[in-house]
């Protein structure tokens, strides 16, 4: 979908190994992942990226220094399970870490960039998520994503570049002029609502600071995992989320323009988690080529609401706004929009026509004002047409 665009341009799309099954990851569910991206219409709704995240290689490097892939998982090599993924029409991500080892303690990325990324355009590699753990002291983490970002650029093959440094040191200051195309701007994602909605709402305030060719990447989605993680921490320990919480987490993701990574297993996947994964009005918003990150507006009453009751109106290209009414809150709310605070006052003599992103129907033209009711933990989505 997104093959003829430069690198980076739109939020990247694709499915992450971590979430689900951290260390227990092999070729055979790389491959599963890949075919069922063709089969299910993910790729044609746009996921394109098969990222491998952490604990894929041997806990050594060979004697030249070079990474190795961990012949028990990835018997075939790094090099052919690259070329299956390509022969799918998709493109394969890998992992690493600006430290010396990776969160999980394999070998990292430090002062071997330029060979890693070398190995890594061998082998076929597309995008690369670079992690934050065991950072020597001394050095500046600015300084070692900018040194991966200029090996990658210079390599001798496109790889989009995903910084993972868990939004620390003011990423958002500094990571768009390093060249990454995305930077996780949050701690690790759970499987559960309290997460969804801190996580969300830290980024409220820093939509200004994503846009074309560096996202704000606000983690990779647990839509669909229902506590289906082999890691207590993202979930197996949590129990995971409804599934009008899991609509809410991919409407904020979708109009916050954060890279939609899939994390659950989509073997599984049962037709409320598709619904979701593969709405493609959602996703269209995502993908708008401007890139324009959220405004938010309190609704009024504002004594009434708390912070976890708002809207987001994001620009798009062609003219329209798309419109989230979030309430994140326990009880059910009125979200009264007055189309002054989105710069449309009643003399301009238009109105809204309003498209509903999630039941796909129109829901007529308004003028001066829409005040739909959100059931808790709920959401509401448009798109709306300026008319008259
Ligand atoms: C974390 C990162 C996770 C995952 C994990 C692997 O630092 O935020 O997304 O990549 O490391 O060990």
């Amino acid at each position: 979908m997104n093959q003829s665009r430069p690198l980076g341009l739109v939020p990247a799309m694709g499915w992450n190994s971590w979430n689900t099954f951290t260390w227990d990851i092999n070729e055979q569910l790389i491959r599963d992942v890949a075919d069922r991206f063709v089969s299910e219409g993910y790729k044609d709704a746009g996921y394109e990226y098969v990222v491998i995240d952490d604990c894929w290689s041997l806990k050594e490097r060979d004697p030249n220094g070079n990474l190795v892939a961990d012949p028990a998982k990835f018997p075939s090599g790094m090099k052919a399970l690259a070329d299956y993924i390509h022969s799918k029409g998709l493109k394969f991500g890998m992992y690493s870490c600006v430290g010396t080892h990776t969160c999980a303690g394999y070998p990292g990325g430090f002062e071997h960039e330029f060979q890693d990324a070398k190995q890594l355009a061998e082998w076929g590699v597309d995008f690369l998520k670079y992690d934050y753990c065991f950072k020597p002291r001394h050095m500046s983490g600015e300084l070692l994503y900018k040194r991966m970002s200029l090996a990658l650029k210079n390599c001798g093959r496109e790889i989009l570049f995903s910084a993972c440094n868990w939004g620390e040191d003011q990423v958002y200051s500094w990571i768009r002029e390093s060249g990454a195309h995305m930077y996780r701007s949050t701690g690790d994602i759970q499987d559960s609502w309290e997460s969804i909605k801190r996580l969300a709402i830290s980024q409220l305030d820093k939509q200004c600071y994503t846009g074309a060719f560096c996202h704000n990447d606000m983690d990779m989605l647990v839509v669909g995992m229902y506590g289906g993680s082999n890691n207590g921490f993202i979930g197996s320990a949590i129990g995971g989320c409804t599934d009008t919480q899991y609509k809410t987490h991919f409407s904020l993701w979708s109009l916050m323009g954060s890279p939609l990574m899939i994390g659950c297993d989509i073997r599984q996947a049962n037709p409320a988690t598709k619904d979701i994964l593969l709405n493609r009005d959602l996703i269209a918003i995502n993908q708008d080529v401007e890139g324009r990150g959220a405004y938010r507006i309190k609704p009024e009453p504002q004594w009434f609401h708390t912070d976890d009751v708002f809207m987001l109106v994001k620009v798009l290209t062609d003219g329209d706004l798309a419109i989230g009414f979030f309430n994140l809150s326990d009880d059910q709310r009125e979200i009264s929009l007055q189309f002054w605070d989105l710069g449309l006052p009643y003399a301009s003599g238009f109105s809204l026509s309003l498209y509903d992103c999630w039941t796909h129907q129109e829901l007529g033209t308004f003028r001066e004002r829409y005040s739909p009711v959100v059931p808790a933990h709920d959401c509401l989505v448009v798109r709306a047409k300026l008319v008259k």
